[in-house]
């Protein structure tokens, strides 16, 4: 199983830049910045992973990215995700970054993205992995706060392909950020956020509604409704669903408690994804194999995983097509 998960082809559709950075660059960039970390070896900053919810996990992750300061930095961390991309076969991946949490430290909108693009441009060359960008509001933050980070991507619009919403999803529901998003709408980006993640099903419709989505990032809550299940299934809105996130932040309990599986077979545009690998204790192809070990998917469904990202990414038709044949060639090879 694992040579077959190993060898797919992969899209991934929700990654965030920032819960790439592994222990060890974070040592190497607290030495190089000389930022104070409160760790003294890469093993003690693993051994606090320790979370029991969402808001556990984020306390350390925006403690961990006070580390990135300059554009160089910033190229590194995205670098080095590309690199494991390229070990696990991910052929094209849509990227978040999180602007405020480092433009609130005193760091330019210019130099994460600028350090960000130019890794991708890289990865596009040397590795051959297509790419796109979509900017999040942290949703814990105001509205003005988001709003002045809008302004800030103006100038970058043709370097973003979407805004999206995360950070802490209790208390922050997607209304509070309506008027953004219809602005961001405006100035012709695309939209994603995360919803029904540590959230109620309800969120996941208000982010349709209110927010235009145009996929749901986590989205696992729906269960909680079944009409809103078969409301999902029948627009083949996507989730992109992060298995290892979900058990380590305690979403689910066990892998084998997850609904993926049956999300897949009620015909949801389900996709699997790694959110914070470096957090989470794996990229894509740990994350496959968690689901592939605890659930009983076979080949063809593990491959509908990517086929469902390639239909639910922001690339062109022509694009889709050819991803899908060549995941549908690796299938009909492997079956
Ligand atoms: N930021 C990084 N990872 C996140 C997650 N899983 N949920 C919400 N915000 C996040
Ligand atoms: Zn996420």
């Amino acid at each position: 199983m694992r040579d077959f998960i190993q060898g797919l082809p992969k899209v991934e559709l929700h990654l965030h830049i920032e819960g790439t950075l592994e222990p060890d660059l974070m040592f190497e960039l607290a030495q190089r910045n000389g930022v104070h970390i409160p760790f003294s070896t890469p093993e003690q900053v693993r051994a606090a992973y320790d979370f029991h919810n969402l808001q556990s996990f984020l306390d350390i992750y925006y403690q961990g990215a006070n580390v990135l300061i300059h554009e160089q930095d910033f190229y590194d961390l995205t670098w080095a995700y590309l690199q494991h991309c390229h070990a696990d076969n991910v052929i094209h991946t849509e990227i978040f970054f999180d602007p405020q949490t480092h433009t609130d430290r005193g760091v330019a909108f210019a130099t994460v993205i600028n350090g960000i693009s130019r890794a991708l441009a890289d990865g596009r060359e040397q590795l051959g992995i297509s790419s796109e960008l979509i900017m999040c509001f942290l949703r814990h933050l105001d509205e003005a706060s988001a709003f002045a980070t809008l302004e800030m991507a103006l100038p970058y619009r043709d370097k973003i392909i979407a805004v999206g919403l995360d950070s802490s999803e209790q208390g922050n529901p997607p209304e509070k950020f309506a008027r953004v998003f219809a602005k961001a709408r405006e100035a012709g980006f695309l939209t994603v956020a995360h919803a029904g993640e540590e959230g109620t099903a309800d969120n996941i419709r208000d982010a349709m509604s209110l927010l235009g989505v145009s996929r749901v990032d986590h989205g696992v809550a729906c269960s909680q409704d079944e009409a809103l299940m078969n409301e999902l299934a029948a627009n083949r809105m996507p989730l992109t669903v992060c298995p290892l996130s979900n058990t380590r932040l305690k979403v689910f309990d066990k892998m084998s408690e997850h609904n993926i599986t049956d999300l897949l077979r009620r015909g949801l545009c389900v996709t699997i994804n790694s959110d914070d690998p470096a957090y989470f204790g794996g990229y894509m192809t740990d994350n496959f194999m968690a689901v592939a070990e605890a659930l009983p998917l076979n080949h063809k469904e593990l491959a509908q995983f990517t086929l469902n990202a390639i239909e639910a990414s922001f690339i062109t038709d022509a694009a889709k097509q050819q991803l899908a044949e060549r995941t549908c060639a690796y299938l009909a090879q492997h079956s």
